[in-house]
């Protein structure tokens, strides 16, 4: 047997790794925050549980969910759209559900072929999956370098018109995980112009969008008429519900849309109707990501002031729930996880999203306000 090579390389995903360092630290009585899930650990908007319950009540009989959505749900994503965006989507041509967004990204590439040495292009710090997809595929991946100097954004204009023929597949994150870099609107403009010049599909994972401390919402490309696009969003982070798996893909390009839905019916089944009949209620209000909202800028406000008192730089932290931070005294990254375990604090070394991730560590503060004040407290005390 021949196994897949990626697999056989020995990743482990950063997750597991630093799950296995938190077991033997507190092994040894070690009295560690843990502080690397994106994971809210607050409640979930309860009118979503509330419906949850009522939907499986009424389920006498459970059969295969469908799997590109029901009806309900596409219309209620469609509704959302047309509230918060002012923009009107077709829930049978233009939206997919998904469960969670996770899997549909590790699934897109699987649309298309690759058979010419086409690429797919990938910030050089990223959420670690659209990588893992690719590569175990078998997929040629072109890692786009970010730094503090380009804003960890990638630099459009850095590349020549041969590398942008190569790209059929570009991702983009925005709010962004690990930096919490904002593309504005131009830059997706701009992105959009070379996909149309180009032939690429942007992947557009904005499952950040909704929690932001700036005064106007981040950037969408569901703002932009183009049928270049294809847009992740989930209610994981949104809502507090990851352990739900509800999401929605959405594009204008309906042979995309098509396909999708063609691609992901043997690959599985969607996700459960009463599942489904519950996210609706999150869909259909917009008030509960801004409250959320609200309690997420205080803690970043709060730990934010105790890493920069400890000698820390932050950067960005206009949205999403994540802190990026250097300090001048460290180098590397293990450095700076070293000096934050001794404090009693597990963070993700920026190594973990890509190389250019050294010297950079990623703090998340999707925890309780208790255990906010405890984290800045010891935050304040590191020593780097
Ligand atoms: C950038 C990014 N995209 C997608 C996901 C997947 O979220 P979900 O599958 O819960 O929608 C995450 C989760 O942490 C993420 O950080």
């Amino acid at each position: 047997m021949h196994f897949n090579h990626y697999l056989l390389e020995g990743h482990t995903y950063f997750i597991a790794a630093l799950n296995e360092r938190l077991s033997a630290l507190r092994a040894q009585g070690r009295d560690i925050i843990s502080l690397i899930m994106g994971d809210p650990i607050e409640p979930t908007y309860p009118p979503v549980r509330d419906a949850v319950v009522a939907a499986l009540q009424a389920t006498e009989i459970s059969q295969y969910p469908k799997n590109r959505g029901d009806g309900f749900y596409l219309e209620a994503v469609a509704n959302w759209a047309l509230r918060y965006y002012g923009q009107t989507f077709d829930p049978a041509k233009e939206i997919l559900s998904c469960n969670g967004t996770k899997e549909a990204i590790f699934h897109v590439p699987l649309l298309f072929d690759w058979s010419q040495g086409q690429e797919i292009w990938i910030p050089s710090l990223s959420y670690p999956v659209y990588e893992a997809s690719a590569r175990t595929l078998g997929i040629p991946v072109k890692y786009l370098p970010l730094s503090a100097e380009t804003g960890f954004l990638p630099d459009l204009d850095s590349f020549s018109a041969e590398e942008w023929q190569r790209c059929q597949l570009f991702w983009i994150n925005s709010p962004h995980n690990p930096t919490t870099a904002l593309a504005d609107r131009a830059y997706f403009e701009k992105l959009l112009a070379l996909a149309e010049r180009y032939d690429f599909l942007v992947c557009s994972d904005e499952c950040y969008n909704e929690l932001y401390y700036t005064e106007q919402r981040p950037a969408s490309c569901l703002e932009i008429d183009s049928p270049r696009w294809l847009v992740f969003r989930s209610l994981s982070k949104r809502s507090h519900m990851t352990g739900y798996r509800m999401g929605a893909l959405i594009s204008r390009n309906h042979e995309v849309i098509r396909l999708l839905g063609k691609l992901r019916e043997p690959i599985g089944v969607g996700t459960p109707t009463f599942i489904q009949q519950g996210a609706v209620t999150a869909w259909n209000d917009d008030q509960h990501p801004r409250d959320f909202a609200v309690g997420y800028r205080r803690k970043r406000d709060l730990i934010s002031t105790a890493l920069k008192a400890a000698g820390c730089e932050v950067f960005g932290a206009q949205a999403g729930f994540y802190l990026w931070f250097s300090h001048p005294h460290c180098s590397s990254s293990e450095a700076l996880l070293q000096g934050f375990i001794e404090a009693g604090l597990l963070i993700t070394p920026g190594t973990a999203f890509g190389s250019d991730g050294e010297g950079y560590a990623r703090l998340t503060y999707c925890v309780t306000q208790e255990i906010a004040e405890e984290v800045a407290r010891r935050a304040a005390q590191v020593k780097l």
